[in-house]
């Protein structure tokens, strides 16, 4: 185990051991160390991710690197970190396999530098940034392939998972169970743990073979474990087995060269965000303002029809780039409406954040009807306009004219609200909130708020939109926390469109119903649980003390209720969006390939909490 750590830290940049009170003076113009973290480095994907940083940082003069390598040792990643902060990181880029050992530490390392959690996650949000893929999305792309390869005839599945602590191998596994039972009637018949090496999966599926198990395919979580399953199966000259395996790496038994090769029928690209991790580390160490909470990286499906234009470096043909043009490139923005204060400081930084990036905005009310925002939609496609970007109302019914706008070959932004489409590449980026999580806030703080309460606590919820996004998810992720304890009771649920007015209406008639039982309003937005402040007073109630009003988004106007003691907590929820989605134009214009999702950064404020930011906020 020393040996372990001794030889697990390595220093690049020629710096030499030393501590954080010589940085300073031996490192002459070194201003920063970052310090990495990996569970080890012996599989293809991580050494591609230590590569990429190496390249990245080496572009940065003031900047350097010790990396460690915990050889798939949980404990002893845990002591690489306890290490590097006694070498004095400024911030800690961290990858990590088992999510439950490793969450404590970094949550602790989070409270005294930033963290960046790359490629696989940790639980929780204690962190300053994720980078990675959706992995349950990767799973049930793979889910869909394996439904595609596999036909008509009822088929028999192995997986081979990656190690079985990471959530990375938790999530793949997921998503491609959920779309095999949902979408088919194969059957899932063993599961190995092939811990992402190749020799151990080579050794467990050969030892499942050989006791007569007879799959149709195999789907593994990385490319590696996927040539130790085509190793199994032609030593035991076992043919016509379809296999499927994630990473996509563009090397020497690398996935696309499996799949031209016809080793394995599929793979999926999966960047290591290595390079993203050390940009952002430095704009996080620069302090850069409005940086992100989550970068989804895209995840492309790769099979024999089209691998060699995966091959041909630098084409990237799934993704709709923007042809450079002599005139300032074009965005149509579909604005849902001017419902809530939200929308309109989001609208506000949409169009300040355009003149200054240099993007032509054509900016459309739609007034908070879907069929206006579709007819807006299609006259920016017949305006050739370069991106369109919209706040989708609802998350249904998108399909038609979205996939005009691909036909027309404009990519699509999903501003602030996701949708529920089939065709994930009808969509290019989406950029805002994770609203579940908004959700989760709104719940624990209750919980944490009410730990001494033993009697039934009543609760009014007053919900957004109906089918939008931020209802649906907003309510998920309360009804999650709230229902692990039957003290809390929903006495009733109404929909409010996310509007001061309604708001009001719906706490009227609550009141109405349930008098002085109600001892809770939980609003999914700030307008809506304004309203019901004032019908409140009006009922001759006291809000924030006979009910307890708990909201999202963290608008000027809930601060100043929060101020008053009439709102008792609000969930941040950013609308300052314009810099992010003019970032994304500008890099789909210069053929730099955007990130799948992109979520911003939030905080909660209590009565307490909002007292202190009240000046800084800017919406
Ligand atoms: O989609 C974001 C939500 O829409 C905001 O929370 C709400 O205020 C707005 O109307």
């Amino acid at each position: 185990m020393i040996l372990g750590t001794v030889l697990g830290l390595i220093i690049f940049g020629g710096i030499g051991e030393f501590s954080k009170s010589q940085k300073a003076n031996s490192l002459g113009q070194v201003k920063y160390l970052i310090g990495v973290s990996y569970p080890n480095l012996n599989g293809p994907w991580q050494l591609q991710m230590n590569k990429e940083i190496k390249n990245e940082i080496a572009r940065h003069d003031d900047t350097r690197v010790i990396f460690t390598d915990a050889a798939q040792n949980d404990e002893q990643q845990v002591q690489d970190i306890h290490s590097l902060m006694s070498y004095g990181i400024d911030l800690l880029i961290v990858s990590v396999d088992n999510a439950s050992t490793l969450t404590p530490v970094i949550s602790e390392v989070y409270k005294k530098i930033p963290v960046i959690v790359l490629g696989r996650g940790v639980k929780g949000y204690d962190y300053t940034l994720y980078i990675g893929s959706d992995n349950q999305l990767n799973g049930n792309m793979a889910a869909k392939e394996a439904i595609r390869l596999l036909g008509n005839k009822r088929g028999q599945i192995i997986e081979v998972e990656g190690n079985k602590e990471s959530l990375q191998a938790e999530e793949r596994s997921k998503g491609f169970r959920e779309t095999i039972q949902r979408e088919s009637k194969h059957s899932i018949i063993e599961t190995i743990n092939g811990n992402w090496l190749k020799d151990r999966a080579e050794d467990e599926l050969k030892n499942l073979l050989k006791s007569g198990v007879k799959p149709d395919l195999i789907y593994a979580h990385n490319d590696a474990m996927a040539l130790g399953a085509y190793q199994a199966l032609k030593q035991l000259k076992i043919e016509g087995i379809k296999i499927i395996g994630t990473d996509g790496l563009n090397e020497e038994s690398g996935g696309l060269r499996l799949v031209k090769q016809g080793i394995i029928d599929a793979t999926y690209i999966t960047p290591t965000g290595g390079t993203s991790a050390v940009q952002y580390a430095i704009d996080i160490l620069h302090k850069v303002p409005g940086l992100p909470k989550k970068i989804i990286l895209r995840n492309h499906e790769v099979t024999k029809s089209n691998v060699d234009s995966y091959l041909t470096e630098g084409d990237n043909s799934s993704i709709p780039f923007i042809k450079k043009k002599e005139r300032k490139i074009k965005l149509g923005f579909a604005q849902v409406g001017s419902e809530s204060e939200w929308r309109l400081a989001n609208t506000d930084s949409i169009i300040s954040a355009a003149k200054e990036a240099g993007v032509e905005l054509i900016l459309k009310n739609a007034d908070y009807s879907q069929k206006k925002q579709m007819d807006i939609i299609r006259d920016f496609i017949k305006q050739k306009v370069d991106v369109i970007a919209f706040s989708p109302k609802t998350e249904d019914g998108w399909e038609e004219v979205l996939m005009e706008a691909k036909n027309a070959g404009i990519p699509i932004i999903l501003s602030d609200r996701e949708i529920n489409v089939e065709d994930q590449t009808m969509w290019t980026s989406f950029i805002g909130s994770d609203f579940v999580e908004e959700g989760r806030r709104a719940g624990k703080w209750l919980v944490s708020d009410s730990k001494l309460t033993t009697t039934p606590l009543h609760i009014i919820e007053i919900e957004g939109t109906a089918n939008s996004a931020p209802a649906v998810d907003r309510k998920q992720g309360f009804n999650e926390i709230i229902q692990q304890n039957s003290k809390f009771q929903l006495l009733q649920s109404y929909s409010g469109d996310f509007t001061l007015d309604q708001g009001k209406k719906w706490m009227k008639q609550a009141l109405k119903t349930y008098g002085t039982e109600i001892d809770v309003v939980y609003a999914h937005n700030d307008d809506m649980a304004l309203g019901a402040i004032k019908a409140i007073e009006d009922y001759g109630l006291k809000p924030g003390v006979d009910i307890k009003i708990i909201s999202i988004d963290a608008t000027i106007k809930a601060f100043n209720s929060l101020k008053l003691g009439k709102m008792n907590f609000t969930v941040e929820c950013n609308p300052l969006l314009g810099p992010q989605l003019m970032k994304a134009v500008k890099d789909l214009e210069n053929g730099i390939e955007i990130p799948q999702k992109i979520i911003t950064a939030e905080e909660t404020f209590d009565q307490k909490q909002s007292k202190k930011e009240f000046s800084r906020r800017a919406y």
